[in-house]
């Protein structure tokens, strides 16, 4: 007997009535977003927030709840990157058209790993890839595309040690002792991957960074020849471009002239800052990375689409092949050729979602101009509020930005500056008009910004400045 609930679930014209009402409630929600007519968050405590899901939609079998009743309630109790005063962290303030192409990806939901689950979006991964290739400089480039900058990285790693140290570590495991040097500041995903890989304490080592906050070349000298001398083998060199606390991006052609003299891996993690490649203005930020022989770039980040959509991609196209070799007779023929539409030979994942898709709309749609013209503004801007943080008095700023992402601090003579600005933070947070958040640069807390909505301008800043003004006036001395 057929299941009248299987027929509900699945039936298209119920779809249609769905679809059309989430699309009417989020074009609302974008517009009202769009024009700071809702908080930014509104807070509630881990418990209560918990509490409300119990209530409100409790988990019984026997009640039924209208689907549109609850997206209203995730909308409402989430935050709103639309709101141009979002300036916290690298995630996306979505186009439109990409979450769009998520309902698509959603419903057509294929599978990836191998060609036949998914022939369309194997095609568009293989050409967005090698466009991606060709914007960053690499003449006989490969990529993959995989679920966020951390996988990438790892990704990456794992193929450099592949090629690096012996072709068959990956059946053979780790010998001698190597290490792989990166600056201190570069994102923990480093540090976690080459951990999950067995590096330990003592195979990471991390580069004292200069006056910027960006690898200084002087101690990746000294500290690659105290590793040789004590008989280590350097596997890899890793840029940032940028590092995550400050948006610094590292003297990439320095460090790929001294992979290439000292025959090591030069892998950039370039999750944030990769977008400058199209942009002719920033583009020069990154000289030398089209020498890395592995890159990551995060599409969730700075190219407008939802997560989770990481580029990962190698100077030699072989090199793409080098990670992973595993028998998994039921999904392809032939373990070791390198099929390029076989892209489950060449990721962590087994089931991938169609992520190629969402970018490959935007530059379908709006050409390549789109990336450029969000990377200008972004930018543009930062730099902006940047001279605005300089004219004030009551703020220091960390150092001159290279990207979208701005470090500063409000100094008092009436107050301890870690605590001043961490409790400045908090009760930004608080009040659920602004969100930016707080890092540690050499032991200094700083307020935090990356600029990542397009709408943000002149006015938040100032109005951003007033705010911590204002509640500063209200703490205790
Ligand atoms: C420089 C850098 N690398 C890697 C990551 C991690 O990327 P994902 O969140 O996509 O895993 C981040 C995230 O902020 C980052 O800033």
């Amino acid at each position: 007997m057929k299941s009248k609930l299987l027929e509900k679930a699945f039936d298209p014209s119920e779809f249609k009535q769905n679809g059309y009402q989430i699309i009417d409630i989020l074009s609302d929600y974008l517009q009202e977003a769009q024009q700071n007519e809702l908080p930014v968050t509104k807070h509630h405590k881990p418990e209560n927030e918990l509490g409300f899901w119990n209530r409100t939609f409790p988990i019984d079998n026997y009640t039924i709840y209208d689907p549109i009743k609850i997206f209203k309630s995730i909308i409402d109790r989430s935050i709103h990157l639309h709101n141009p005063n979002y300036m916290g962290h690298q995630v996306a303030v979505t186009a439109p058209l990409a979450a769009l192409t998520n309902v698509l990806t959603g419903l057509l939901n294929n599978g990836m790993a191998i060609y036949e689950m998914g022939e369309a979006a194997s095609a568009i991964e293989k050409i967005t890839t090698e466009f991606m290739c060709k914007k960053l400089g690499y003449q006989e480039g490969s990529g993959i595309m995989t679920s966020g900058g951390t996988l990438a990285n790892l990704t990456a790693l794992l193929a450099a040690r592949s090629k690096m140290i012996e072709k068959d570590v990956w059946t053979k495991g780790h010998q001698p002792k190597h290490v792989v040097l990166v600056s201190e500041e570069a994102h923990y995903c480093v540090d976690r991957a080459l951990r999950i890989m067995g590096f330990g304490d003592d195979g990471i080592v991390k580069i004292k960074t200069d006056d910027h906050f960006k690898m200084d070349l002087d101690e990746l000298n000294l500290s690659y020849q105290e590793n040789v001398d004590e008989g280590n083998h350097i596997m890899a060199i890793v840029g940032s471009a940028p590092s995550t606390s400050t948006g610094a991006i590292e003297n990439l052609n320095g460090i790929a002239s001294f992979c290439q003299e000292k025959n090591c891996w030069f892998h950039v993690d370039a999750a944030h800052g990769g977008a400058a490649i199209f942009s002719p203005k920033y583009n020069h930020l990154l000289n030398g990375v089209e020498k890395a022989d592995s890159v990551v770039i995060d599409a969730h980040k700075m190219m407008l689409t939802p997560g989770i959509m990481t580029f990962l991609l190698f100077r030699n196209k072989s090199d793409s092949y080098q990670t992973f070799s595993q028998k998994a007779q039921y999904l392809w023929a032939d373990d070791h050729s390198e099929e390029w539409y076989n892209y489950g030979k060449r990721t962590f994942e087994c089931t991938k979602e169609m992520m190629a898709v969402k970018f490959y709309i935007l530059l379908q749609t709006y050409g390549e101009k789109l990336f450029e013209k969000y990377v200008d503004n972004q930018f543009d801007l930062t730099r902006e509020f940047a001279h605005i943080i300089k004219e004030n008095d009551h703020f220091e700023l960390a150092t001159e930005p290279d990207t979208n992402i701005l470090c500063f601090r409000y100094l008092s003579p009436n107050h301890e500056p870690n605590s001043l600005n961490t409790s400045i933070r908090q009760k930004l947070f608080n009040t659920g008009e602004f969100y930016i958040v707080q890092t540690k640069l050499k032991g200094k807390v700083f307020l935090r910004v990356t600029i990542m909505n397009h709408l943000t301008n002149k006015t938040n800043f100032q109005k951003l400045i007033s705010k911590i003004e204002e509640l500063v006036l209200l703490l205790k001395d």
